[in-house]
């Protein structure tokens, strides 16, 4: 396929599908990346007229991109296939724009992350990480603009790259441009945390897109009143329109589901059977809870965990007849509270264990590592699957879970994720908050008797695969046509 026709696709992120790690002595070793935008993207990645452009994320990253040959990384052979760009972006700039502005300040703004002990405090430091994020922005709207043929259709996605839309409009005024946020929106008077001048930047630089979409109504919802409130905007909610600036942005909810087929296929390769085995193993015929996350305090571990153990402390019948699985795969650990977030997981999980273990039952097993196949294997003999975040874009554990259940898992869904737009009729939802509440719909969820749960899950899988991957992002491109 020739790349310089209209018909080219340009994808923008900061995660790439694939990362480099050393390894000793040969090439360094590529993996997949992780999280719901990867996940989403990963398989259209190897379409032919397809060009992904992300940023080097370690100095492993920046060294494979200087030594690919004009800067692309061909991807053939591997899992995702397809064509990378990866910006060799310098390292104090990508910490700066990564850590300093995206996972601390957008991120928590726009999972409501803030509380007043620890409510920001933006100063000259903050300043110069935000200068830091514009020049990240503009080296992928610069890569981008040098990339895309004319009329080429661009999908930059995410808050790492709120400015990029309208900086690349700036340079190639004759690009379709898209932007999808992966993440909940902010109403506006917790959005107005931000400093005047940089909450109407974001906005101002997603409205740079043609189209900005969305994972869920209700975040749609919000950057209406979002761009109402900070600038102004003329807001038809009928049309979904923003008119700002001379311009006017479309506004889409797309409501991104998982492959079925391709995750049953991966699910059935030996290293998942393998991993499958283990844990049947160390499950010993007892009830299963499930719960995979990144090590993220918007998942709401925490409280998870002190719903389970608030079950073995309300309903002792289950001493010995369950266990709760919980998988965190180490993410961000740069910023202190990732790290110290990590700790009290341990801390929570060591206590269960410590208050109700006993010689021949151990009711929890938390592991603190990055192992897909072994979440794969998980997914499959989860008898219930937990999923609590404080608040989420959409939550693809979700979705994936009942996929690949064999024992048509319950699922226990909080209320606040994306995803309960589509599950909420056939999952037991919870308040996030509501520890008690969590510890009873868990419960429940073991109690529930076999006909519902494969009635229930049968429907979840629908809703699951209602708009996969591939169909979730052509909706993304038709809405530039
Ligand atoms: C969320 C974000 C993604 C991000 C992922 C993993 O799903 O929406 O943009 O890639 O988390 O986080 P990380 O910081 O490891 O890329």
């Amino acid at each position: 396929m020739d790349d310089r026709s209209d018909r080219q696709v340009l994808i923008a992120s900061n995660r790439g599908p694939v990362s480099f790690t050393p390894s000793d002595g040969g090439a360094p070793a590529l993996r997949r990346g992780g999280g719901g935008l990867v996940s989403g993207l990963a398989g259209v990645a190897g379409r032919a007229e397809v060009l992904w452009v992300c940023a080097a994320l370690s100095d492993t990253d920046r060294q494979a991109a200087r030594e690919a040959p004009g800067g692309r990384l061909d991807l053939a052979g591997h899992d995702t296939g397809g064509a990378v760009r990866m910006l060799d972006i310098p390292a104090a700039t990508f910490r700066r724009a990564y850590n300093g502005v995206a996972n601390s300040t957008l991120w928590f703004v726009h999972h409501l992350l803030y509380d007043t002990p620890n409510a920001p405090h933006f100063d000259a430091r903050s300043r110069r990480d935000w200068q830091s994020y514009e020049a990240y922005n503009a080296a992928f709207a610069d890569a981008l603009a040098r990339d895309a043929a004319p009329g080429a259709r661009v999908a930059i996605q995410d808050y790492h790259l709120s400015l990029a839309p309208l900086m690349l409009r700036e340079r190639r005024p004759d690009l379709r441009i898209a932007h999808f946020s992966h993440t909940p929106w902010a109403p506006p008077e917790y959005y107005r945390l931000l400093p005047d001048d940089l909450g109407v930047r974001v906005l101002e630089g997603i409205l740079g897109a043609d189209h900005a979409g969305f994972l869920a109504d209700r975040w749609a919802e919000a950057f209406l009143d979002c761009c109402e409130a900070v600038l102004d905007a003329k807001i038809d909610r009928h049309a979904r329109t923003v008119t700002h600036a001379g311009r006017t942005t479309r506004i889409g909810v797309h409501a991104l589901g998982v492959d079925g087929a391709a995750l049953r296929a991966r699910a059935a390769e030996p290293d998942v059977a393998a991993r499958a085995a283990a844990l049947r193993a160390q499950v010993d015929g007892r009830r299963l809870i499930v719960r995979i996350d990144r090590t993220e305090l918007s998942k709401n571990l925490v409280r998870g965990l002190a719903a389970y153990r608030e079950l073995l402390a309300n309903h002792r019948e289950w001493h010995g007849r369950v266990v709760h699985l919980a998988f965190a795969y180490p993410s961000r650990y740069d910023l202190p509270e990732y790290r110290a977030y990590t700790e009290e997981v341990r801390r929570a999980a060591a206590s269960i264990i410590e208050e109700f273990g006993t010689d021949t039952w151990q009711p929890l097993i938390l592991q603190v590592e990055d192992d897909y196949p072994r979440s794969l294997a998980a997914y499959g003999l989860a008898d219930v699957l937990l999923v609590n975040p404080i608040r989420d874009g959409m939550n693809l554990v979700a979705k994936e879970g009942p996929v690949l259940s064999e024992r048509d898992c319950a699922l226990v869904l909080s209320r606040e994720a994306g995803a309960a737009a589509e599950l909420a009729e056939d999952a037991l939802t919870v308040n996030p908050y509501d520890v008690s509440q969590t510890a009873e719909a868990l419960h429940r969820a073991l109690l529930m008797p076999a006909g519902e749960r494969a009635e229930r899950c049968r429907r979840l899988v629908e809703a699951a695969t209602a708009l996969p991957p591939d169909r979730w992002f052509a909706d993304q491109l038709a809405a530039l046509d």
